[in-house]
């Protein structure tokens, strides 16, 4: 995992007794998930989610151990963590903690229904969405107040994904937000690289009621009003404008309506409204897979054109989009697009 602050290997969790977690009794490992302790007591980096996992009470800890304990074991070394000084040092862990985190199972509210209960237990706590889809502070914890309003994680924006009035979501009915979970897309995007895999290794697997509960919960969440965005000017508008004709429109269609359940609707995109533009460069420089699933097995590509259009060109491509067919999305800059292009190169 990358993170922020150096590169995290996560270790083996078969039950392999030398390299894994085989000799680990049942309280250590609900010690490891509800208090961020290794088996020889020393602290877990909070990239393991365990501020998420501590909502998780005792019977889902040891029913997770059990379907673990019942999988084939694997022998294979963890690398060491990359990670600078001091944070290479686990006891600055502990002060984070006393900072950020605050152990404790999820605690239901009576005045809402049974179904949002379990909405909210299963996004922050085993499906932890918060963890990806919530901006951080500086020292990598959650900030409370901009909760499921759009995080950020190796070069994607994880957008926005309250459903009441002024969320990312708010266009999406609860069943939407079902099909996307189960399938990986739907009528409004689909599933791409991180998100992908949640769907691939996690929500595809999900009950029918599980997921119409998480959906419940999210669209019970209103969000902030978003100011109107800077519009670009008349001549960015119109360079964007030929170069989507050019190389877009095909698939996306002149309107941005595309193509349901193909090409992804550009007019309304939550990834495209988001404000902060990263996924939208990333998408351009690089083209977009969304993930094949068990209900939808065909990929769904579209071509990269970093090659082909320089930062100016993707700049004035990306305003435009942002800006047409009721989006707003504030005008994207060539810097911008440079920044993503040279932290991508850096990574291969
Ligand atoms: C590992 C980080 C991560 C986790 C965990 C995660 N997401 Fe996402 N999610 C993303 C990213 C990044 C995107 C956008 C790019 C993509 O599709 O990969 C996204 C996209 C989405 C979208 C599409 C929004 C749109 O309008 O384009 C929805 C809906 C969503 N996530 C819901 C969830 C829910 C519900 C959970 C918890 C069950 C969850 N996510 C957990 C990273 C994550
Ligand atoms: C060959 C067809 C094709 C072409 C050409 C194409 N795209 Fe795409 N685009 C796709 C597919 C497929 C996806 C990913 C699937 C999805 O999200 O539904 C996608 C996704 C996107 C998204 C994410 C939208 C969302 O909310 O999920 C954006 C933004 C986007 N394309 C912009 C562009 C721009 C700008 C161009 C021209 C520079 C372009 N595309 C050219 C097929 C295409």
């Amino acid at each position: 995992m990358e993170t922020p602050f150096g590169t995290i290997h996560t270790p083996n969790i078969t039950f392999d007794e030398r390299t894994g977690i085989g000799r680990w009794s049942k309280d250590e490992f609900y010690r490891a998930l509800h208090h961020g302790r290794s088996r020889d007591g020393s602290r877990l980096y909070p990239a393991f989610p365990y501020p998420h996992f501590t909502k998780m009470p005792r019977e889902d800890v040891d029913a997770v151990y059990d379907y673990l304990a019942s999988r084939p074991r694997v022998s294979k070394e963890r690398k060491e963590h990359e990670l600078p000084f001091p944070l290479s040092w686990r006891r600055m862990v502990g002060f984070w903690n006393m900072m950020f985190f605050e152990p404790g199972e999820f605690r239901a509210d009576p005045a809402r229904s049974p179904e949002w209960n379990r909405g909210a237990y299963l996004v922050e706590g085993p499906g932890h969405c918060t963890g990806c889809h919530t901006e951080r502070n500086l020292a990598g914890a959650d900030n409370k107040d901009r909760h499921l309003m759009g995080g950020r994680l190796e070069n994607w924006a994880a957008p926005n994904i309250r459903g009441g009035r002024n969320g990312g979501l708010e266009d999406w009915s609860a069943a939407e937000i079902v099909t996307f979970l189960k399938t990986g897309r739907n009528t409004h995007t689909g599933a791409l690289t991180r998100m992908g895999e949640v769907v691939n290794v996690s929500t595809e697997e999900m009950t029918e009621a599980d997921l119409g509960a998480i959906a419940t919960y999210l669209k019970s969440l209103d969000s902030e009003a978003r100011a109107p965005s800077s519009r670009p000017s008349e001549a960015v508008l119109k360079a964007g404008r030929a170069i989507y004709f050019d190389n877009c429109s095909a698939c996306h269609v002149s309107t941005g309506v595309g193509v349901p359940h193909v090409f992804a609707r550009l007019a309304g995109s939550n990834k495209l409204n988001d404000p902060d533009p990263t996924t939208v460069i990333r998408i351009i420089l690089e083209g977009a897979r969304a993930v094949p699933t068990q209900a939808r097995p065909s990929p769904l590509s579209m071509p990269a054109f970093g090659w082909k259009l320089t930062d100016d060109q993707i700049a004035s491509v990306a305003s435009y989009v942002r800006a047409s067919w009721g989006n707003n999305g504030a005008p994207v800059t060539a810097a911008q697009v440079e920044d993503v292009r040279s932290a991508l190169t850096a990574r291969r």
